[in-house]
């Protein structure tokens, strides 16, 4: 969290990787019940909070034309949730979001954003919120939230708010790919065939990128089908992301984004040089996963 002189509290909100996801089952009020594998990149979005005499709320970046900047905003969601539990300490206060994650991407967005500036919020406000509280107080506005909270590798179960910390986890080196595809999360949840998977298979401790790799050749994600069903383009993606020859891709929760893993950071920034190079439409990044820790 970075603290600067004129009190202003910025902090990443890093994009979400769903490395496998299994579906495994269905509550009664329509949520999907998950066992997924999640890290998180070292780019993301920034959210920056300072106080000031009213509230304001601005959004710049490449992406940062493409939301609304009214109430249906995450950012502005978070802010009204945190201040209706601490109104006395809620000052008015001035957000600024830099937006450079692909909107509706299956890479967290909306819900990174959303937890970061609880945590940045929490912070400027100085009020007493644990990691949980934040967790509570955010899972209503998108059940990626409490994931997005810990920023760290880990293993989320029920409808995303389950959460368990993986110790042993290594940087991975990635590249993210979208082909400028948006997707609804509902509608591809609401054509799954499938609602009843198994869940992922036990986990050893995973110490290289040769162990994760290994480990997620036996696991899927499982709304694949189904967004690709609605959306063709994913396929495309899938198959230029292949061409660079990395050890694994996948697409990350609900799509159309999709990541690619390789065994060294030179590897991922070539294969991000050569995508750019033959799609200069595309949201493409190299980056690597945050491990605990850092
Ligand atoms: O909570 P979030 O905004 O991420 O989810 C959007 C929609 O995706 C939900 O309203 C729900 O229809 C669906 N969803 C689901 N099961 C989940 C997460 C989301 O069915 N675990």
């Amino acid at each position: 969290m970075l603290d600067s002189l004129d009190g202003t509290i910025s902090l990443i909100a890093p994009a979400k990787i769903n490395l496998a996801l299994h579906v495994t089952g269905r509550r009664s009020d329509g949520y999907h019940l998950l066992d997924s594998l999640v890290v998180f990149a070292r780019f993301g979005d920034r959210v920056s909070v300072k106080r000031s005499a009213a509230d304001t709320f601005e959004m710049s970046g490449t992406f940062g034309s493409r939301l609304p900047d009214d109430e249906d905003n995450l950012v502005l969601q978070a802010r009204n949730a945190l201040r209706r539990r601490f109104p006395e300490q809620a000052i008015p206060v001035a957000i600024h979001l830099e937006k450079y994650l692909p909107i509706a991407s299956g890479i967290g967005g909306g819900s990174s954003d959303a937890a970061a500036t609880l945590r940045a919020l929490a912070a400027l406000w100085r009020v007493e919120a644990d990691v949980a509280q934040l967790a509570e107080i955010g899972l209503p506005l998108g059940a990626d939230v409490p994931m997005c909270l810990q920023g760290r590798p880990l293993v989320a179960k029920g409808i995303g708010e389950d959460i368990e910390r993986l110790a042993a986890f290594p940087h991975l080196p990635m590249v993210l790919a979208n082909s400028g595809v948006s997707i609804s999360t509902p509608q591809v949840f609401a054509v799954l065939e499938r609602r009843d998977n198994p869940p992922l298979p036990e986990m050893p401790d995973l110490f290289t990128v040769g162990d994760v790799c290994t480990y997620l050749a036996e696991t899927g994600n499982h709304l694949f089908s189904a967004a690709e069903k609605l959306t063709p383009a994913i396929g495309d993606t899938m198959n230029a992301l292949q061409n660079t020859t990395p050890r694994l891709v996948r697409m990350s929760g609900s799509g159309g984004t999709c990541f690619a893993i390789y065994d060294s950071d030179a590897d991922a920034e070539a294969a991000a040089a050569k995508l750019k190079q033959s799609n200069p439409d595309w949201f493409v990044v190299a980056t690597n996963s945050v491990m605990e820790g850092d």
